[in-house]
């Protein structure tokens, strides 16, 4: 269906989901890129007239939310409501117009997830197993892979994840690890049998090829199903042990839902606990051959859960598929991924203490396209398009001409159009526009609005109203050019309408109309009063991006209390405990050298590494590090580190690695290189 054709076809009843975000951090930068993309279509849809429902909810399960409430000394509920307060604050502070922000840890969710479960199960689509895994018996808890470390089973790196190795990039099981201990308790893991529950993924695949091939997916993710079910689509442990923070099996004391399979859930038990408000139909929303429509916005490290576990369990549990998922890749600050060590982790709450959230909504808005790359923020690109687009060209228009409509038509429009032809061009990118915003090309739409926001000050450049009213007989004209300029000013401001919504909430008091809706393009607006211009947007001051950066390194410094620490799981741990004591002498065979930094470089095929090349004053030396996750290859030339330069050379599947370089790090890809003092040279050795 075109988009024109959409306008006038009957309208369409849309449900939209963004990611539920975990109830253990706080919303970063790096969520508001999906909420802000999701709000935009959700408001476009709204302003086109279809009947548009948004929900979310928190991700309230799992393992780490547990343990940070026991660290906490309050209970998991108390912490996850703690929570939920404080992302619908920061959310509504940016206009995420959600209809529900509700939370997994509710009855409706529990519902559904033991409907879905237990329909799964009748089916036969579940399989249970004993497997055995890793215990921690002081602490009296199985654990994840996450919360286990130890010495690479294949190229020995000390403190690496029980599932895979950050040094050579090998994937395991935990069992495989070398000198495992728990980060909970720093005691030995035992191996523990227990029987899990498998959601047998690979009873879908079918179904799970059509629904990739039915266009409900974008081409980079469709290549990367390609991949999943080259691998095989293998079963998948939807049970985890007592203790653990979630829903018990129906069937099964003692086991609870991995906080995967209710997460999902929980878009259909928000949107049950709208419906309940609100009194509509659940089930028309959500039963096969509905037509409705479904669309979940989420962000690629999930991919996998919405792809394919996902489709499979509503088609299982006999409900209606999603319409489309559609992916957005990672917000990057300065080209760099959001670090704790740069400062770049920015809270949503922090920008807002110092810059209008709309700001970055139009930001992220003409960066968003409809693939799944990253994006990135930089402030000084911010600061521009603000001042350039938003404040010099957009609010420009009617700060230029609301005063001679005041002065030459006591602030009466006149009632006819001075242009009707360049009225025209406006009124005709309606139909390219919608197309974008529909198709989720924001800076497509954003770029062509900017380029008729030139026009419309060309346009008034040219007609000059602050010449013509100073004529005999011009004040006429004056008013004509004016009323013009601000009608196109009106359709500018109705196109970015789901970007801007509350500079469109301005506008509209500033005219005195009611709220735009994208119809209304066709319908200048004429010989009608409107208000006193008052100031609309304003420059970007460079003091607040300042301030800003200098809360944000404080957010991080502050001895956050636990809530309020990021989601991941290796974070949710207590750091690793020390290990056990060596003798001086065995210190000293450790050869440290001071290193310098002569190039890095990405190593095609590994995910984790980049190959270094070091100088250690005495020659060159090939090291790989597993520092990709952390490190923008370019950004580490030049910089000094600290390398064991005795390290017995090592031959990896990508070369010779000779010698290790030193980082610090929580784990989950978060490192700080080590780096000496100023002064130090190449060659030194630490002692
Ligand atoms: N709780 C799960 C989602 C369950 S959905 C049934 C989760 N939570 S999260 O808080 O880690 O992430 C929430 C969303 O934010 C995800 O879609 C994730 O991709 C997105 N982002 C997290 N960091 C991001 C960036 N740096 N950039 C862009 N999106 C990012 O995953
Ligand atoms: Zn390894």
């Amino acid at each position: 269906m075109t988009a024109a054709a959409a306008e006038h076809a009957v309208p369409r009843r849309i449900l939209v989901t963004s990611a539920l975000p975990y109830a253990n951090g706080p919303l970063h930068l790096g969520h508001m890129v999906e909420a802000i993309q999701t709000d935009i279509w959700v408001r476009f849809q709204r302003l086109r007239g279809h009947e548009c429902r948004y929900v979310c909810a928190e991700d309230a399960h799992g393992t780490p939310i547990m343990l940070r409430a026991e660290q906490a000394g309050v209970t998991p509920e108390a912490l996850v409501a703690q929570m939920h307060e404080a992302h619908q604050q920061v959310l509504a502070t940016f206009g995420i117009s959600l209809d529900n922000f509700y939370t997994t840890h509710s009855p409706e969710n529990r519902h559904f997830a033991e409907l879905i479960y237990t329909r799964l199960r009748d089916a036969g689509h579940i399989a249970r197993r004993t497997i055995r895994q890793a215990y921690d018996a002081e602490r009296g808890l199985f654990l994840p892979d996450r919360f286990i470390r130890g010495d690479c089973p294949r190229c020995g790196a000390p403190d690496q994840y029980g599932d895979s190795c950050e040094a050579c990039g090998a994937t395991y099981a935990p069992t495989e690890l070398k000198n495992a201990v728990s980060v909970l308790s720093g005691s030995r893991p035992v191996q523990r049998e227990s029987e899990h529950y498998f959601f047998q993924l690979g009873h879908f695949e079918t179904q799970l090829r059509e629904f990739m091939a039915s266009g409900a997916l974008q081409p980079a993710v469709v290549r990367k199903l390609e991949e999943w079910f080259e691998a095989g689509l293998a079963d998948w442990d939807i049970s985890r042990d007592s203790p653990y923070f979630g829903f018990e099996i129906p069937d099964a004391p003692g086991k609870f839902f991995y906080v995967w399979l209710d997460a999902p859930i929980g878009y259909m038990a928000s949107f049950a606990n709208l419906c309940a408000r609100e009194g509509l139909d659940f089930d028309a929303w959500w039963q096969p051959g509905s037509d409705t429509e479904l669309y979940h916005f989420i962000g690629k490290d999930i991919a996998y859960f919405h792809t394919l576990f996902w489709p499979a369990m509503l088609q299982g549990a006999g409900f209606r598929p999603p319409s489309a998922v559609f992916v957005h890749g990672f917000l990057t600050v300065d080209g760099q991924k959001m670090s704790k060590s740069r400062g770049t982790f920015i809270q949503a709450a922090t920008f807002a203490r110092h810059l209008p959230p709309e700001t970055l909504r139009y930001y992220f808005a003409a960066k968003l396209g409809e693939g799944v790359d990253d994006l990135d923020l930089s402030f000084a690109d911010y600061t521009q398009r603000i001042n350039a687009d938003l404040v010099g060209k957009l609010v420009n228009i009617a700060s230029r001409c609301a005063g001679f409509v005041h002065k030459a038509g006591a602030g009466r429009l006149a009632g006819a159009l001075a242009d009707p032809a360049l009225q025209q061009v406006f009124v005709e990118a309606a139909d390219i526009l919608a197309a974008d915003y529909e198709q989720r090309r924001y800076g497509k739409a954003v770029r062509q609005i900017m380029a008729l926001a030139d026009r419309a000050n060309e346009y008034i450049a040219e007609a000059a109203p602050w010449q013509r009213i100073k004529q005999p007989d011009g004040a006429a004209e004056a008013l004509a050019t004016s009323s013009q300029g601000i009608n196109l000013f009106r359709l500018l401001v109705l196109y970015l309408k789901p970007v801007l919504p509350e500079l469109a909430a301005q506008v509209e008091a500033f005219l005195q109309i009611p709220p735009l809706r994208w119809d209304d393009h066709r319908t200048p607006l004429l010989d009608h009063a409107i208000g006193p211009y008052r100031p609309l947007a304003q420059r970007i001051d460079p003091n607040a991006i300042e301030a800003l950066m200098q809360d944000a390194r404080q957010d991080l410094a502050a001895a956050a209390p636990p809530a309020a620490q990021s989601a991941t799981p290796a974070d949710a741990a207590q750091p690793a405990p020390i290990a056990e004591q060596i003798a001086f002498d065995d210190f000293a065979r450790i050869d440290l050298r001071i290193a310098r930094i002569v190039a890095a470089e990405h190593v095609e095929g590994a995910d984790k590494l980049l190959r270094l090349t070091l100088d250690i004053g005495l020659g060159e030396r090939q090291v790989f590090a597993g520092i990709k996750a952390a490190y923008e290859p370019a950004s580490l030339v030049g910089r000094l580190t600290v390398m064991v330069a005795n390290l017995a050379p090592r031959k990896m599947r990508f070369g010779l690695s000779e010698g290790m370089v030193l980082a610090a790090g929580p784990g989950g890809g978060e490192l700080f290189l080590l780096s000496p003092d100023e002064g130090a040279q190449p060659g030194m050795r630490v002692k």
